[in-house]
C-alpha cells in the first residue's frame, strides 16, 4: 500500500487535517490563503475529463492519494500540494488536465467577471513578460459569448497587475500562463492550467494514422477491461498501437508523462526543485522488465509501420510483439488473456456493412481462442447484433464527439473467477 499524504507531507497535511484551511466559494482560492507563494500550502485543483470519465479520474485521484477527489460534470476537484499537482501531471492517465483553481463564484454579468478575475492575486502567479492566454468555455450561461468573456477576463488582469505592482508595459514576450475560463450554469471558475498541452500527449506519438483512439480514452479501456498487468494482452487490430502502449505503460509502472514537459515546470512560485525529485522518482519507479505479454495486430502495412515507430518512440522496443495479420485468421498460443480493440465504427472509415462483418469475426476470434475475454469500443448501435451475443457488461464512452459502448465478453474462466471475487 502507498503511505498516506500525510505521512509522505506531513507539514502539509497535518495543518489541513487539524482543519486549519479554510476556503470561500467565492474569491482567490488557494486554501492557505494567507500566503499563496508558500509551497506547502493545500491548494484546490480540478483535473479535466471527457464526459463519462469522471468517476474513472476520481478513483485515479484517490490511488494516487487524493482521498478528497470528488467527480463532477466535466472533471474531478481535488486539493493537495503544488507537488501534488505535478506528481498527477506526470501520473493520471485518464484526465485530460490539470488546474489550478484561484477563484471562484457566480458570474450573471460581465461586470461580475470582471470582478471575480480581479480578485486574483496574479502578481504572485504571473511574471512580468508572461504571455497573458485566456480560453474560455461558457455553457448554459448568461454569459456565453467566448471572445468578449476572453478579453474581458484579460482586461480585469491586466488592470489587477497594473495596481497591484504597478506594471504599465506587458511585453507577453516570457512564459505562456493558460488561463482557462469554465461558466457552466453561471458558475465561474477562473484556473491556471498547469499542463501546456493536454496530458493525452505523451509525448510519443508523431504520427497519427487514421482514427487513432485518444491516449486517455484507451488508458481508460485499459482500466475498465479484465486485463491486469502480468496477463496476456492483444489488440487485433492495433491500428497505431495506442491500446498496448497504454497496456504496457500500465504494467511497467511507466509514468505516461515522463519523458513531457508541463507549462507548470516554467512558474515562477512552483518549488522547482521538488519537482526535479518528483521527476527522477517518477522515472525510477519505470520497470521494463515487468511488461510481458502484451501485443498487436493490423492487416494494414502502414498503421502497422506508424505503430512500430511509436512503440519504439514509447521506449517500449522489444516488449511489445507487433505483427500483420487479419484478425480472420488470428490464433494465440496463450491459452487464456484478454483481446482489447476499437475496431472500425463505419463513421469514419469503411461502410456499415463491412463493420457488421468485422463485428461477426471478432466473435469467430474469440471462439477460436476460448480463454480469451474480448472488449470492444464502438459508436454502431447494432454491434452487438452483428457480433451475435449480449456483452457480459457494457459501459458508455466518448469517442470524441462519439456516443460509444465499451463492450466486455468474459470468457467462461474470467466469469467464474469474477462470480468468486464478487462476496
Ligand atoms: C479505428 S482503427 C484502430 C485505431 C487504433 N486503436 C489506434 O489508436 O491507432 C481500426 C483498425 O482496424 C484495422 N482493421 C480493419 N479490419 C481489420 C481486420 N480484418 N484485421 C485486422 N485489422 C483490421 C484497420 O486497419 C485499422 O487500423
Amino acid at each position: 500500500m502507498r503511505p498516506s499524504l500525510v505521512a509522505r507531507f506531513p507539514d502539509v497535511y497535518t495543518p489541513l487535517l487539524q482543519g486549519f484551511l479554510q476556503f470561500s466559494l467565492k474569491g482567490p482560492f488557494a486554501l492557505n490563503s494567507k500566503e499563496h507563494s508558500a509551497t506547502h500550502a493545500a491548494y484546490q485543483f480540478y483535473a479535466t475529463a471527457a464526459f463519462g470519465m469522471e468517476g474513472i479520474v476520481a478513483s485515479e485521484l484517490r490511488r494516487l492519494g487524493l482521498q478528497d477527489a470528488k467527480g463532477d460534470v466535466g472533471g474531478c476537484r481535488f486539493t493537495g500540494s503544488l507537488e501534488d499537482a505535478f506528481l498527477c501531471c506526470l501520473r493520471l492517465r485518464c484526465a485530460d488536465r490539470v488546474l489550478l483553481v484561484l477563484a471562484e463564484g457566480t458570474c450573471l454579468t460581465f461586470d461580475d467577471l470582471f470582478r471575480l478575475t480581479g480578485s486574483v492575486p496574479w502578481q504572485k502567479y504571473l511574471t512580468r513578460d508572461g504571455q497573458i492566454n485566456v480560453s474560455c468555455k461558457c455553457g448554459r450561461s448568461q454569459l456565453m459569448s467566448i471572445s468578449d468573456c476572453q478579453s474581458i477576463c484579460k482586461k480585469s488582469i491586466i488592470e489587477q497587475l497594473r495596481k497591484s505592482r504597478g506594471q504599465d508595459v506587458f511585453p507577453e514576450s516570457g512564459v505562456p500562463f493558460p488561463i482557462h475560463v469554465h461558466i457552466h450554469e453561471n458558475h465561474t471558475r477562473i484556473m491556471l492550467d498547469l499542463c501546456g498541452s493536454g496530458l493525452s500527449r505523451r509525448g510519443y506519438r508523431t504520427w497519427n494514422g487514421e482514427a487513432p483512439l485518444r491516449e486517455t480514452l484507451a488508458a481508460a479501456l485499459v482500466e475498465l477491461s479484465p486485463w491486469r498487468p502480468g496477463m496476456p494482452l492483444h489488440d487485433p487490430c492495433c491500428g497505431t498501437g495506442t491500446l498496448p502502449i497504454e497496456a504496457a505503460f500500465r504494467a511497467g509502472h511507466r509514468a505516461p508523462g515522463m519523458t513531457r514537459t508541463f507549462a507548470c515546470e516554467q512558474f515562477p512560485f512552483v518549488p522547482k526543485e521538488r519537482f526535479c525529485e518528483i521527476r527522477k522518482q517518477v522515472e525510477s519507479e519505470f520497470e521494463i522488465d515487468r511488461i510481458h505479454s502484451i501485443s498487436g495486430s493490423d492487416l494494414d502495412p502502414e498503421a502497422l509501420e506508424l505503430a512500430r515507430r511509436h512503440v519504439h518512440q514509447a521506449g517500449l522496443d522489444g516488449v511489445i510483439q507487433l505483427h500483420l495479420e487479419d484478425l480472420r485468421t488470428l490464433t494465440m498460443q496463450e491459452e487464456e488473456g484478454v483481446f482489447l480493440c476499437n475496431p472500425p465504427y463505419g463513421e469514419r472509415m469503411s461502410d456499415r456493412k463491412k463493420c457488421a462483418e468485422l463485428y461477426a469475426a471478432l466473435c469467430d476470434l474469440m471462439r477460436r481462442n476460448p480463454g480469451w475475454s474480448l472488449c470492444a469500443i464502438s459508436s454502431d448501435p447494432d454491434f452487438e447484433r452483428a457480433f451475435g451475443k449480449r456483452a457480459d457488461k457494457r459501459r458508455k464512452l466518448y469517442n470524441g464527439r462519439l456516443e460509444c459502448q465499451f463492450y466486455i465478453y468474459l470468457a467462461p474462466a474470467e466469469k467464474a473467477r469474477a462470480k468468486r471475487r464478487k462476496p
